[in-house]
């Protein structure tokens, strides 16, 4: 029930109704008897919006596209990730401070994890937008020991590498073209390009896989892309990206409340969503 002592967090973005993060966090608070809601606002303008929450006393929220790299500038603190990407997706609020988080990446590799997956291998990294920094920026955090990132876009795969280098994983980049060479040599092989979404095509043509593979796709409407169909029927380990969502959801929940987030209610609320 909300009453007057309810805590307030939320989600700030543009657009943000069709986020499911209002029925995870809503359902994790509910299971655990935490006295919170979690509310949609959808934003103009980030400083403003941001504004607002502290005077209103939120303790925490998400960001969504696009106000990600400016909650990014406006926060007092930033995490390792955070730093990294220039990109925050989840802001604690103590006071008047507030602290950026990004947790995309650890919620992709705590996914693999939670799929069985080891990730102390070589991964092809294909992307390099919000959702790649992320993903590049934890999976060098967790000491990877080589990283291949391929993008449309060749000198922002060349700007995300270059971020990363003082790590000791090492890092390659180039453009799509160089994809069948590149899926070669991957163990892991991970689309966090937009390419698949809500359609039938795939960005790795299936015949350059094998069975020893692991492929991620960061897309999950449709929950089965394109990709990881072509993946399965090559005999490969596939993992979906809504496990990543609520694992991105769970380091939110967690930094907010301290409280273990319920993964296993939640993937299934999600599932039947
Ligand atoms: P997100 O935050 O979801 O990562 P983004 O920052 O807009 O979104 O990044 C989208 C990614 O998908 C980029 O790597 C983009 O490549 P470019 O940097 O060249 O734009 C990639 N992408 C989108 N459409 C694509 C397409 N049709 N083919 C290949 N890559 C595509």
């Amino acid at each position: 029930m909300i009453t007057a002592k309810t805590s307030l967090y939320g989600l700030i973005g543009n657009p943000v109704d069709h986020s499911v993060s209002p029925l995870m966090h809503n359902t994790a608070f509910k299971k655990l008897g935490i006295d919170a809601v979690y509310l949609a606002f959808k934003s103009e303008n980030t400083e403003d919006t941001i504004s607002a929450l502290k005077t209103l006393g939120a303790r925490g929220f998400n960001c969504t596209m696009p106000a990600k790299s400016d909650c990014a500038v406006l926060c007092d603190k930033l995490s390792e990730e955070a730093e990294l990407t220039k990109s925050v997706n989840t802001v604690v609020v103590e006071g008047d401070k507030l602290t950026g988080h990004s947790t995309d990446g650890a919620g992709f590799f705590l996914n693999l994890k939670n799929n069985g997956v080891d990730y102390d291998k070589n991964i092809l990294l294909l992307g390099a937008g919000g959702a790649a920094r992320s993903i590049a920026a934890r999976a060098v955090i967790e000491n990877v020991p080589s990283l291949t990132i391929l993008n449309r876009t060749v000198k922002k795969a060349k700007a995300l590498a270059d971020s990363l280098a003082s790590y000791d994983t090492n890092i390659n980049y180039g453009g799509l073209d160089e994809l069948p060479e590149a899926v070669k040599k991957a163990d892991i092989i991970i689309n966090a390009t937009s390419y698949g979404m809500g359609e039938d095509k795939s960005i790795v043509d299936g015949s350059l896989l094998r069975p020893d593979q692991v492929v991620c796709d960061i897309v999950y409407k449709p929950r089965e892309t394109a990709l990881l169909k072509a993946a399965k029927k090559a005999g490969c380990k596939t993992v979906d990206g809504l496990g990543m969502v609520a694992c991105q959801a769970a380091y939110a929940f967690e930094l907010w409340t301290g409280k273990e987030f319920p993964l296993g209610e939640i993937l299934e609320v999600l599932e039947k969503n």
